[in-house]
């Protein structure tokens, strides 16, 4: 394990290699605990360095078996190996060489699951970012692009199935009992995209037929019997690879694509070329084990992992301060590929939550960092909400800048000039500014600045003049290292709503670039005058959510009302009861008085009725703001217990001014038809479910979502169900009977025991923790498998504001005895577990003090991994 040696990586050190590894061919002998690996590499001096040079490879924890240059052993004194590192001096005059390296690993105690390991028996690889100097030594850096060729050896009866990136060229036997496949890959790619599995699997084939006309084959493997599982997965594919030619005119390059479903995974997936692996939680579905959000999930993340074949594969990053590049880029285009094969506002609004959920309190705490960060200790640490979300905006915000005509020039200009190059986003950026003839020079600030922007914006109406003015300010908040700040770029999509409710006509605009309904703020301080506005408008900023920032406005009561009722930007209409909710809720937790405004409650009950809306995003207007999200709301001096208690008490009166109104919505939603999971069933569903959670709660009574536990016949259903009977009831006897028979239904079924875990994870009170604590000594529950650790633990620490901030900090050291006890084996999830302590300064004085006693306790561990203590350091500051 890579302990902590106080080494910081600085983006201003860059410096190209002296040697380029061009080709790479590969030999795997595979044993579970001695796995040969002999790595011939063709190896080329960079014109201009001298012949002197040593060559100096990445290794981390390696052995070196044997080692010789151009077929000749190397002398002892011409080479220093150690377990991270391997350097050769004395080197040929020529300026190619061929190197060969043996290195021998164990895959079986590999629990880290980076580089090669086993999952379930088979064997697979991680690499991305630095794990392939696991599996030999290299020159594990993007910015070294080599063609590989892989040859992988394997006991037929351990692995009939073996996989690797690119065309298969040959396979056969050695002997009665071993057998061997070769691989090639012609593109050339860096170390971190390589792959290798080889395991006893299952699979379903498919294929597809590019714009071109060239046949790909499809593949997709499983443990053997979820065959039948994958086939959402299949269809999912198909979807995102005729998207990309639609969309972005990318085709895909190889003749087979294949995709692996392991249950060992530190995270999402990985988009290996040509191979992709994947956490088997993002491609295993049916209606029987699958929620629709788990549908939606598959989706987007196969989708993701496909269009990185050319935003990530076909052109890469130059080193891992550009992770964002390809990271940021990909999830944009995801999110594209999302809201057009499901409805764009729902998609938006969920991932507007999402990012202030996830990224927004990384920005506003200790662990805030640029878009592109400037530098790290560990880059494992640097897979961010920051860097994959906000990195996703601000590819958003060139698109809303541009316009979608000149976005696509940028991406075909940065297609045609950069393919099969490493780059940086200056490069990315350059495309754009090019093809638009529009500077970005300012707009780029997005990825060097990190913190949310605050703009608070007041208005008047002059009515002799028929002048409506905006006062503009925008601030960014001090985040660690960067305490001066600079006004960025802001660009905010808006309309002027007449008295109609409809979108006023706009004629001239002074004090700020306006065009094509987007106000372009570039200043600290700005005053925007719309000249000849017939009567005060009601004003609508930031459309679509155009700019992620904090927006402030002196919007009344009414004014926002008015626009949850008529805003012609459906996203908006969201924005805009979400804001009331989340004033309403700060109000109550902090006063401890509940009288709701009834115009609320009003507005809240139309939205759910208003059948002109799509049931999906009726239930986002239903769904209140989260106790994180007030908590967020709030700042400082968070009391958790009040925030709950607050939020209990706006559902309760929703749930009894709407009963009926509730209860008609609610059956007239039920689904008579056979499950399907497309985007319109899945909407029925999201508002029935949101619907239950008020019923229940007016009833006083665990009954209807008893009777829906029980006649569900699908995992949506079911689980909703189950999760307000456990959040509302957790002691009632009609819950403890529901969990039981859910557990003894699917205890088999490790995805459907996460659900399990979940659901439990998150009841509210501090009860929970002793709950939870419990959970980790169930059969199903496991430290070595990360889903189970983040499903139990994560959730728990992540996702329940009463449980984990309870105010005898019993929480907090039952996180940290979890951190500590799993960054023996995988420091990435642990640290990643760590990370829950990030808004820690949030809490109130007592509860404060606890968490960084527990923070402490971490620190003070003796070999930490420099994964956890990189976090745990910076979170405390
Ligand atoms: N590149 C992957 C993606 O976002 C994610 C990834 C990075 C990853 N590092 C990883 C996955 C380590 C598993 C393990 O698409
Ligand atoms: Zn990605």
């Amino acid at each position: 394990m890579r302990t902590d040696s106080g080494q910081v990586f600085r983006l201003e050190d860059y410096k190209p290699s002296d040697y380029l590894i061009t080709h790479t061919d590969l030999l795997f002998r595979l044993d579970p605990t001695a796995t040969l690996v002999t790595a011939k590499l063709s190896v080329k001096r960079r014109d201009g360095v001298a012949a002197n040079a040593p060559v100096v490879l990445d290794g981390d924890g390696l052995v070196l078996e044997s080692l010789s240059i151009n077929g000749m052993p190397v002398s002892d004194d011409r080479y220093k190996a150690t377990p991270d590192s391997l350097e050769i001096s004395g080197l040929p005059q020529e300026a190619s060489f061929e190197l060969e390296i043996v290195t021998r690993i164990s895959p079986v105690t590999n629990k880290a699951l980076m580089g090669l390991y086993q999952s379930s028996g088979n064997y697979c690889t991680q690499c991305e970012a630095e794990g392939f100097r696991r599996i030999t030594y290299f020159l594990d850096r993007p910015d070294n692009l080599s063609t590989f060729t892989v040859r992988i050896e394997a006991k037929k009866s351990e692995a009939p199935v073996l996989l690797s990136n690119g065309n298969p060229v040959e396979q056969g036997s050695l002997d009665s009992e071993w057998h061997y496949a070769v691989w090639h890959d012609p593109f050339p790619k860096p170390s971190y995209l390589f792959a290798l599995v080889a395991g006893d699997l299952g699979s379903i084939h498919d294929t597809f037929t590019t714009s071109s006309g060239r046949e790909v084959a499809l593949g997709i493997y499983v443990e053997h019997g979820k065959e039948p599982l994958a086939t959402y997965a299949m269809d999912a594919l198909k979807r995102s690879m005729r998207w990309d030619e639609e969309r972005f005119g990318c085709e895909y390059d190889l003749s087979v694509f294949n995709i692996v479903a392991v249950s060992d995974f530190n995270m999402g997936a990985m988009e290996n070329k040509g191979l992709n692996v994947f956490n088997d939680k993002y491609v295993l579905a049916d209606p029987e084990t699958a929620t629709d959000a788990d549908y939606a999930n598959i989706e987007a993340i196969i989708a993701h992992e496909y269009f990185h074949n050319w935003t990530g594969n076909r052109i890469t990053c130059r080193d891992w301060f550009q992770l964002c590049l390809k990271e940021g880029l990909t999830v944009y285009r995801d999110h594209e590929f999302s809201a057009d094969q499901r409805s764009r506002p729902v998609k938006r609004i969920a991932e507007v939550r999402n990012l202030r959920a996830l990224q927004f309190p990384e920005d506003q705490g200790p662990l805030a960092h640029p878009v592109r960060p400037r530098r790290y200790k560990e880059i494992n640490n640097f897979y961010t909400s920051t860097v994959y979300e906000k990195g996703s905006e601000v590819v958003r915000m060139i698109h809303t800048i541009l316009g979608a005509e000149q976005f696509r020039a940028g991406m075909d200009l940065y297609f045609q000039r950069h393919d099969g190059q490493a780059v940086t986003i200056e490069d990315f950026i350059a495309c754009f500014q090019e093809a638009s003839g529009r500077a970005l020079t300012h707009f780029a600030l997005w990825y060097h600045q990190a913190g949310t922007p605050r703009v608070n914006v007041t208005s008047s109406y002059e009515a002799d003049t028929g002048d409506f003015v905006l006062n503009v300010e925008q601030s960014v908040p001090p985040t660690p290292a960067e305490s001066m700040k600079k006004p960025l770029h802001i660009p905010l999509a808006y309309g002027l709503l007449g008295p109609n409710g409809e979108d006023m006509e706009v004629g001239s605009v002074e004090g700020a670039t306006v065009a094509d309904g987007v106000i372009h703020l570039t200043e600290g301080s700005q005053t925007v005058r719309f000249r000849g506005i017939g009567s005060r408008p009601v004003l609508s900023l930031n459309r679509g959510f155009s700019s992620p920032i904090v927006l402030k406005q002196d919007l009344t009561k009414e004014d926002r009302l008015f626009l949850a009722r008529h805003d012609s930007d459906l996203y908006n209409r969201w924005e805009a009861i979400n804001a009331l909710c989340v004033e309403a809720l700060i109000a109550a937790s902090t006063s401890g008085s509940y009288d709701f405004d009834p115009a609320l409650v009003q507005c809240l009950v139309e939205m759910a009725s208003n059948e002109s809306l799509e049931p999906a995003y009726r239930a986002l207007a239903l769904s209140l703001p989260t106790e994180a999200d007030i908590a967020r709301e709030i700042g400082s001096n968070v009391n958790p217990d009040a925030v709950l208690a607050a939020r209990s008490a706006l559902r309760l009166a929703i749930g009894s001014a709407a009963r009926d109104a509730f209860g008609r919505i609610y059956d007239a939603q039920a689904d008579r038809q056979p499950f399907s999971p497309d985007a319109a069933s899945a909407g029925k569903r999201s508002l029935r479910n949101i619907l239950l959670d008020y019923l229940v709660a007016a009833d006083g009574s665990p009954e209807l979502a008893s009777r829906q536990f029980e006649a569900a016949d699908n995992m949506t259903d079911r689980a909703a169900a189950l999760s307000v009977l456990a959040h509302q009831y957790p002691q009632h006897e009609a819950t403890q009977k529901a969990l039981s028979a859910f557990e003894e239904r699917f205890c088999d079924n490790a995805l459907v025991m996460d659900k399990w875990f979940i659901i439990q994870a998150t009841i509210p009170g501090a009860a929970t923790l002793d709950l939870v604590r419990g959970l980790t000594a169930h059969p199903a529950f496991s430290l070595t498998n990360p889903n189970r650790v983040r499903s139990l633990v994560g959730t728990f620490a992540s996702g329940n504001q009463t449980g984990f901030h309870r105010a005898d900090g019993a929480g907090y050291r039952f996180l940290a005895d979890t951190v500590i006890a799993l960054d023996k084996h995988n420091p990435q999830v642990a640290a990643r577990l760590s990370t829950a302590f990030r808004s820690w300064r949030s809490m109130e004085a007592g509860r404060q003090e606890k968490a960084r006693k527990a923070l402490a306790s971490i620190n003070e561990v003796p070999n930490l991994s420099r994964d956890v203590k990189d976090i745990v350091e910076r979170t405390l500051g």
